[in-house]
């Protein structure tokens, strides 16, 4: 998730360390502790050595994250995050929780070169019968964008296995984000992603203009053109079209017509380029769908997934495709896919995302993000009038206020903790999308720290 390196811009604090109450609170434990986190840890797009002061959690339960010590009065800070996307069943839910503890009982971790077992196989049949189409082979990865890896060199191996090596370009759209190794990073937004630093390091993709904006907007038909005249210029070097369906998350925050994914699957059909959708955000019903594609009724070649694959509790990724991918695959001289992490298939995080699986489907995932996204629609409305608010979205259980100026990251933080919630803002959006099982009273508590953070940052 890329996010500027600004401090979270804490308030003054008190002086509790991790795992204690205010009655044992040790002074300068918690000062220790950051001083150290500044010196030693590397944090999410940050500088070394530490410059912000986070807030340190000792514990997270349901959609709150609780705090080492009071800011602004709350220890606790109800979750606008669902860390990044992927808590949707909050923390320490009791059903994950007791799939944790009997796994590890069996086995936290086994090699899976040779070996298999049963949370990973399950969870894999499992993958393949949620999914859209035909879409049945999984690879199981640690990482978002390790699944985006695996799913290029899915792509670009089919080809060269079918004789075609010149096809090793990847075409996308401006706005996207798809995480930050090596081929994710090239097909991020340039600007965004920060291609200039990389220049002449970085794989060189075809781009598309970024999508209009807009969910319910009709689609432009030049827009439309534009897209199918660049897969067909691009065609005879792209191994495939990569874009995240319906929503540009870290990219920017910004929602399209399921058209355009429509159109993408036509002209990559039409001129023989393979189509991944990146549904590591959007996945697991967020935008009001199982997943994003069915928006617009497509099945992707390959389609990528992690975050909420397991509710947030361990890193695990998948990448599905469909058969003719993997029979591309097996047709060449080296017919095997070419990747094996150590972590690959882990069964811990196999178990929970079992488990994760079990309490979607079984619960009313729709209702909560349909009632979700109503809350948010009400809550966030009065932002539209404030100064410096460019438009209010909401889809599924995203909200989004876009600001005319880049977010000022700790007064915006400061705001929403001051009203007792968790938000991480970035460059122009303050955005939420909650845990789905957060009720109404915390959410409309969201929706107004998000106004409160857009009227201060
Ligand atoms: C659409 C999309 N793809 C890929 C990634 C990368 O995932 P990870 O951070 O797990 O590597 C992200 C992360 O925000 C994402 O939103």
């Amino acid at each position: 998730m890329p996010e500027p390196s600004t401090p979270a811009g804490a308030p003054p604090r008190g002086t509790l360390p991790p795992g204690a109450s205010p009655a044992d609170a040790q002074p300068g434990a918690v000062e220790e502790l950051l001083a150290l986190d500044r010196r030693h840890v590397w944090h999410p797009y940050g500088p070394m050595p530490g410059r912000s002061t986070p807030f340190v959690v000792e514990s997270a339960s349901g959609v709150r994250l609780r705090l080492a010590e009071p800011v602004y009065g709350h220890r606790e800070l109800v979750d606008g995050m669902a860390s990044w996307w992927s808590a949707v069943h909050g923390y320490g839910h009791p059903v994950l929780d007791a799939a944790a503890h009997a796994q590890l009982d069996r086995m936290s971790h086994v090699m899976f070169g040779g070996l298999t077992h049963e949370p990973a196989v399950r969870l894999a049949a499992r993958l393949a019968g949620m999914t859209p189409g035909d879409l049945e082979h999984v690879f199981l990865s640690d990482s978002g964008s390790v699944a985006v890896e695996v799913a290029v060199k899915m792509c670009l191996q089919h080809w060269r296995s079918l004789g075609r090596p010149a096809k090793r370009r990847l075409m996308t759209w401006r706005g996207g984000y798809h995480g930050d190794t090596w081929q994710p990073m090239s097909v991020c937004d340039p600007e965004g992603g920060m291609h200039h630093l990389w220049s002449g390091a970085l794989p060189r993709q075809v781009f598309a203009d970024a999508p209009p904006s807009g969910f319910d907007a009709a689609p432009d038909e030049d827009y439309l053109a534009h897209l199918h005249e660049t897969v067909a210029r691009h065609a005879h070097e792209l191994a495939a079209v990569v874009v995240e369906p319906v929503v540009q998350g870290a990219g920017g925050m910004r929602f399209h017509s399921p058209a355009y994914v429509r159109a993408l699957r036509e002209a990559c059909d039409e001129h023989g380029v393979l189509l991944v959708l990146d549904e590591i955000a959007t996945g697991f019903g967020r935008t009001g769908r199982l997943f994003a594609a069915e928006h617009a009724g497509v099945t992707p070649d390959v389609l990528c997934l992690g975050k909420a694959l397991t509710g947030g509790y361990l890193s695990m990724a998948a990448t599905v495709c469909t058969p003719r991918v993997a029979e591309g695959i097996s047709r060449g001289t080296v017919p095997v896919l070419a990747h094996g992490p150590t972590f690959m298939g882990n069964p811990l995080a196999a178990a929970v995302a079992g488990a994760s699986l079990d309490l979607l489907l079984s619960g009313d995932w729709q209702g909560n993000v349909r009632r979700i996204g109503e809350g948010l629609r009400t809550g966030l409305a009065p932002a539209a009038a404030l100064p410096g608010v460019t438009e209010v979205n909401v889809l599924g259980a995203i909200g989004v206020v876009r600001l005319d100026h880049e977010v000022d990251v700790p007064a915006a933080t400061r705001a929403a903790a001051r009203a007792g919630v968790w938000l991480r803002p970035f460059r122009d959006a303050v955005y939420v999308m909650p845990p789905y099982l957060t009720d109404d009273e915390d959410v409309a508590r969201i929706a107004a720290a998000v106004c409160a953070a857009a009227e201060e940052g």
